[in-house]
Order: C-alpha cells, then sequence, then structure tokens
C-alpha cells in the first residue's frame, strides 16, 4: 500500500464530489455520469460507506418510471459540456440524456453488500434493489431482442466505449447529412488527438437528434434507430450483473423474482454465443442491422471471464489472443488489438488502456483460476497508476496519461483494487 497515492486517491474523489454525486472531473465531464459513479462508490466505500451508498441513490433518483437509468444526469446546465440538457430534452423529474450505459450497479451493490456490515447502510442497499430489478427488466424489454439475447446499443455512448473501432462500419450508414451546426466543448479540454474524431462527433449527434425527434420513445429507437449493434461489453456487464442481482434476490429473501431473474440469465447466455465470431476466433460486437462481427480483439471481449462464459474451445482461442497482445504490448490490456490498423494507442477507447475495465477483467480472470493474468493485470494497472498519475486512460505503449487528470474512476480503482493489491 503506497499511502501518498492513497492520500491523492482521496483527495480526488473529495475535490470531484459535488455534494452527494461525484463528477468523472472537473472541465470535461461535469455532471453525473452513469457507470462512473457506481464505480466511485466502490473508491469511497474504503474511507466512508455512507457516502459510497449515497453516490448510487442520487443516480437512481434519474431513473424513469419504466426502469430506464439515464447515462448522464444533469443537476445544473453547464454551458462548459456539449450536448447538455437543453440538447437531449430528457428526463422526467432530473433533466438527464435519453440514453444509457453499462448496467455494473447490481455488481457493485453485492459487492458493497457483502463487506459492509453497518444494520442502516445495509437497509438502505436492500431498499435499491427493487430500483435495479427495474432497470435490468429495461434492457431484457427493449435491448435484448430474443433472436440474438445479447444487449443491443443504440448509440456508441452506451457501451461506454465511445469510439472503439467496433462502431466504425455500423455507424458508417447513419445520416449526418441533417445535423444542424454545433460547438464541441471536449476540445478546449483535452487535445484532439486524444479524442474521437469530427465524423464520429457528427455520428453521435445526428443518434441523439434521432432519439429526440422520437420523444426518447426506447421501443422506437430499439426498432427503427439507425445503430443497432449488440455489444459484447454490455452483454457480459448485463450477464455479470444478472448473476449478482440473482444472488442479492436470494441474501435478501426476494424468492419471487428468482425463476425470472434464470430466465435473463438464459437469454444472455445464448447472447455470448451470438457474439462469438468463428472467422476473427473471438467475442465481439455485432450488428443487429446487417448481421455482421466486427472482428475485432478488444478489451471487452476478453469480458468474457468476468461473465463466466466460453467453451474450453473459446478460451483456448481467446488465450491465443492474450499470448499475442500481451507479448506486444508494454501495458494490459489495451482496449484495442494492437495488432489491428485501427489501434491508435492516445485515442481514447482506439487503444488505451481504462483501469475500470482492467478491474472488472481481473475479477473475473482471479473467479476463472487465471491467476497470471489476474497478476499481469493488476500489476501493470498498478504501475501504471503509481508512475503516472490518476488519468483518464493511459496508453498501452508508454503509459502516459491520455484524456482527463484527477480522474474519480481511476481514483477509485486504486483504492479499491489496484492499489491495495500488492
Ligand atoms: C463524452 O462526452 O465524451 C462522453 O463519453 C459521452 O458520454
Amino acid at each position: 500500500m503506497d499511502k501518498n497515492t492513497d492520500k491523492q486517491a482521496r483527495e480526488i474523489l473529495e475535490s470531484n464530489d459535488k455534494g452527494g454525486f461525484t463528477v468523472p472531473t472537473g472541465g470535461l465531464y461535469p455532471y453525473q455520469w452513469n457507470w462512473d459513479s457506481v464505480f466511485v462508490a466502490l473508491g469511497f466505500a474504503t474511507f466512508d460507506e455512507s457516502r459510497a451508498v449515497k453516490e448510487i441513490e442520487t443516480l437512481f433518483e434519474a431513473q424513469w418510471e419504466d426502469g430506464f437509468l439515464p447515462h448522464i444526469v444533469f443537476r445544473r446546465d453547464d454551458p462548459d459540456y456539449f450536448p447538455g440538457p437543453s440538447f437531449w430534452k430528457a428526463g422526467a423529474g432530473i433533466p438527464s440524456s435519453g440514453i444509457t450505459q453499462p448496467p455494473v450497479a447490481a455488481s457493485v451493490i453485492s459487492a458493497l453488500w457483502s463487506s459492509i456490515a453497518d444494520a442502516g447502510i445495509r437497509d438502505r442497499l436492500a431498499a435499491l434493489f427493487p430500483k435495479l430489478l427495474a432497470w435490468h427488466r429495461w434492457f431484457l424489454e427493449y435491448r435484448v431482442p430474443a433472436e440474438a439475447g445479447a444487449v443491443v446499443i443504440t448509440h456508441p455512448w452506451e457501451s461506454g466505449r465511445d469510439n472503439s473501432p467496433e462502431w466504425d462500419a455500423p455507424a458508417s450508414s447513419i445520416d449526418v447529412s441533417n445535423i444542424k451546426p454545433y460547438t464541441r466543448r471536449d476540445l478546449k479540454h483535452a487535445e484532439a488527438h486524444m479524442r474521437p474524431t469530427k465524423e464520429d462527433y457528427d455520428r453521435y449527434i445526428a443518434l441523439v437528434e434521432f432519439g429526440r425527434r422520437t420523444g426518447w420513445d426506447h421501443a422506437v429507437i430499439a426498432n427503427e434507430g439507425p445503430f443497432r449493434v449488440a455489444d459484447v461489453g454490455m452483454t457480459m456487464i448485463l450477464l455479470r450483473a444478472t448473476r449478482d442481482l440473482l444472488d442479492l434476490a436470494h441474501k435478501l429473501g426476494h424468492s419471487d423474482v428468482i425463476h425470472e431473474l434464470k430466465s435473463h440469465r438464459a437469454r444472455l447466455e445464448q447472447g455470448a454465443d451470438y457474439l462469438w465470431d468463428d472467422s476473427a476466433n473471438t467475442y465481439c460486437s455485432r450488428d443487429t442491422i446487417t448481421g455482421r462481427h466486427s472482428g475485432f480483439v478488444t478489451n471487452a471481449s476478453f469480458l468474457y471471464a468476468y461473465g463466466g462464459v466460453g467453451s474450453a474451445g473459446q478460451r483456448a482461442h481467446m488465450a491465443e489472443h492474450w499470448n499475442r497482445i500481451s507479448a506486444r504490448a508494454e501495458y494490459m490490456l489495451p482496449s484495442h488489438d494492437p495488432d489491428d490498423s485501427h489501434f491508435d494507442h492516445m485515442r481514447y477507447w482506439r487503444g488505451p488502456i481504462w483501469m475500470v475495465v482492467n478491474y472488472m477483467l481481473a475479477k473475473g480472470f482471479e473467479e476463472q483460476g487465471m491467476a497470471e493474468w489476474n497478476a499481469r493485470i493488476a500489476a501493470d494497472s498498478e504501475r501504471l497508476i503509481r508512475e503516472h498519475g490518476f488519468n483518464e486512460a493511459f496508453s498501452p505503449v508508454t503509459g502516459s496519461g491520455t484524456g482527463g487528470s484527477g480522474f474519480s474512476w481511476t481514483a477509485a480503482m486504486w483504492l479499491a483494487w489496484c492499489g491495495n493489491e500488492a
């Protein structure tokens, strides 16, 4: 354990705490983001359990009546971020975005339930159960078509892996000819070579405009939206979260939903098979409009261990990819295959390493008895933060920070995981 780095990590969480909710980092992301907040709760839990639960409670205050949980909650307007609340025009009580993000909440709440003894705080965690269940039901209703069984995203931002090359082909057919002129704000806070391109942004904005035109009708978006891709990251995360929710249901005595949650699990397990690409021999995302796999090996591909899926043969193929990538990368695990021409070591989700994905990978590897992979991920993560600071992401080639700095979820992962592994 490294006392000084621990202290810095706590200070980052405290300074990004805006009163019951935490911003990912000042400037670049001035609101509450869904999966950021949930991971951040793990960091708070290492020194303030009550504050940890508060982070998730405030997030769920923005839940819609149908169970949907938005990816951004706008508690006030900040002209320094685009697109802000007046552009999205979404949210019932509290203004929000109209798309969601990876459902890590059930897994984090389950982890907090196991580690927290205080009865009052446990009651607050238990009170979140129906909200989690409602969100999972929303996914199953709108985003997990029976024929795929995998989670379909309707905007690249939903995956959290905004500009992964996985979205290039499916997004290329989005019509951007009618979007209104707009000004990007992210480039005031981060260098252009670290961020998505203008072409990416035009597509992001066209998709927001499409959703807004439907009045954020999720049935219409799911059936007619111009971007509908079964995402390997979301699918493995929801599968894992479903198992954790099932476990919580047992612990909290919700026997009435056990059968239903088991059927969610079975459907998502089928979804993992839908995402296996026989020609690239990897798990990857798949366009549900064209039926085409991306064919790319990304950090999300390796979440199969976290999702707890994979036959012996599939795992052997994934091991070949691991061996090839780990021989090349100074630090593991790059968000995109370094042998692929789209790899870009400093550009957001086209190469850089993300601590929250590393955390989920390590957890999966550990549970599946893959001790060497777990050790490599944990050691590289620890070294990246200790030597380069609490960056948004890190180059797998040089270790340098990319994107924003003083980043909440990186600090949280240090406190809750890699800073305390050694
Ligand atoms: C951004 O603004 O870059 C976010 O990732 C969108 O959620």
